[in-house]
């Protein structure tokens, strides 16, 4: 095979050699019948190339072919990298440009686009000063993304967003397998409501009823009574949200882990506070082209994170809150509203995005949830915020089969429907914890991003199922 060199990878140092590379046309600017620039793109990087008529090398036809292809076509372009006088503004390689000697086309796209990716990879800063400018631009709306996603995807911004989607869930992976986890799969066709309450799919399964997981939980739970000590999952969540909001989808990429506890529930916390600050630095250190991209596009300042994460209970949450006048029941939940705000305080006062709030009212956490031994109004349990808003959930679970009845009468669920569950308890079954990351959360919210149907692929909500 011929040697075939990355669009991202053509650079100053390759001057005067000749590089074979494929990508897609960006744009064509024809510059005289004799002469056309074409920008050529692949995975976000893109690069000048030139053609210019040369006798025994670049003739009129090839010119007059060239513009005539339409943009996000496929090419290959064979060619001498040479220096530009002037860095090429708009495109990444600004140190290099291609001179074109062989250009083919591999595969056309249609002339017509329903959406141009200049466009789409643009700042609300840049659309302004376009449309100031009176330039001709489209303001491509969210659901025309969603709707030709895969054109979408092709802006620089989108290809880091995902890229660091990637990589956040390797770390959690490698994290826990360090941290002496097993990498599970539980089932996502289970017989009923793992989290209670009604926002679940439902089917048919061979007669019998049945519903998308919602979450691994008892069985994440199963594997903990079946001696695997410590465990994790990657995989689906399906929730039937009636919730349009900016944060929930209707199928989610879920990171779970489950472990024995020794003494205390702090043991998950510590888990969960070293593991994202190793996270966060990785992605600073790792995904640095990528964040950059993302912040081109939607304009972001790096989350703020202290070393050893800080935890503060949910009274004292609470307290801060009316402190700063804003009086929240201390038994109930936190809304959308007041979550934002105490991140905020929270801010202020310790100077960081990213914290732990635990010891829940018992009230508002789901039936397996251990309740606080000194004060049964609450529970051994915790919400983790990133800018805010929540990322992750977890707790101790309850692990005495009698309580765990109890509770889950207390909370309107049929024992009978989750007897195999509860019967996985009474075969000796140490006290455990653990936690649930909503991944597309996670990236949403380290990248400021408004959005979560920004960092899901294929987004799934109320109103859509395609494409
Ligand atoms: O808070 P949730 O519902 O908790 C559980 O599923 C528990 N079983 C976790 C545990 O181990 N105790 O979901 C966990 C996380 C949330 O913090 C949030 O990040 C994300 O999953 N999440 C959603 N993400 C997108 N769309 C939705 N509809 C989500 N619902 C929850």
């Amino acid at each position: 095979g011929r040697k075939w060199t990355e669009v991202g990878s053509i650079i100053p140092e390759l001057k005067d050699q000749v590089i074979l590379t494929r990508g897609r046309v960006h744009t064509i600017r024809p510059v005289s019948k004799k002469m056309a620039f074409v920008v050529v793109r692949e995975r976000g990087f893109t690069v000048q190339c030139v053609l210019n008529v040369k006798p025994e090398l670049v003739s009129l036809q090839m010119v007059k072919f060239a513009t005539s292809l339409s943009k996000e076509s496929i090419v290959d372009i064979e060619g001498s990298v040479s220096i530009p006088a002037k860095p090429i503004t708009g495109c990444t390689q600004q140190q290099v440009e291609v001179q074109i000697s062989k250009l083919y086309c591999v595969n056309r796209a249609m002339p017509t686009l329903p959406i141009n990716i200049e466009d789409a990879a643009r700042s609300e800063v840049e659309i302004e000063q376009a449309l100031e400018k009176g330039e001709q631009l489209v303001r491509v709306n969210q659901d025309t993304r969603l709707n030709f996603r895969i054109l979408d995807i092709r802006t620089p911004a989108n290809q880091g967003i995902f890229r660091i989607q990637c990589q956040v869930e390797n770390i959690f992976r490698q994290f826990l397998l360090s941290e002496g986890f097993v990498g599970i799969h539980t089932p996502k066709l289970i017989g009923g409501s793992s989290e209670g309450g009604s926002a679940v799919f439902r089917l048919d399964y061979k007669g019998q009823p049945a519903c998308l997981a919602q979450s691994p939980q008892l069985h994440k739970q199963m594997a903990i009574c079946g001696d695997f000590g410590r465990v994790f999952e990657i995989g689906p969540v399906f929730r039937a949200e009636d919730s349009f909001t900016h944060r929930h989808l209707c199928e989610f990429t879920g990171l779970d882990a489950e472990m024995e506890i020794k003494e205390h529930y702090s043991e998950v916390m510590d888990i969960v506070g070293r593991l994202f600050v190793a996270m966060f630095d990785s992605l600073n250190e790792i995904c640095k082209k990528e964040l950059e991209a993302i912040g081109r596009q939607y304009p972001f300042e790096p989350l703020k994170y202290l070393r050893k994460t800080l935890r503060l209970t949910f009274a004292e949450g609470v307290q801060m809150l009316k402190e700063a006048g804003v009086e929240v029941d201390p038994l109930g939940d936190l809304n959308t509203e007041s979550e934002r705000k105490l991140g905020q305080l929270v801010a202020e006062k310790y100077g960081t995005e990213f914290y732990i709030l635990h010891k829940y009212p018992l009230a508002v956490r789901p039936f397996y949830t251990m309740p606080c031994h000194d004060n049964p109004s609450y529970s051994n349990s915790f919400d983790v915020f990133i800018r805010g808003e929540e990322i992750i959930s977890g707790a101790q679970r309850v692990h005495v089969p009698e309580l765990l009845e109890k509770r889950a009468g207390e909370c309107g669920i049929d024992v009978k429907t989750i007897s195999t569950y509860v019967d996985s308890f009474r075969y000796g079954a140490p006290p455990h914890g653990g936690f649930g990351v909503g991944l597309e959360r996670v990236v949403m919210l380290f990248c400021a991003l408004n959005n979560i149907r920004k960092t899901s692929l294929f987004p799934r909500d109320p109103q859509r199922i395609a494409p």
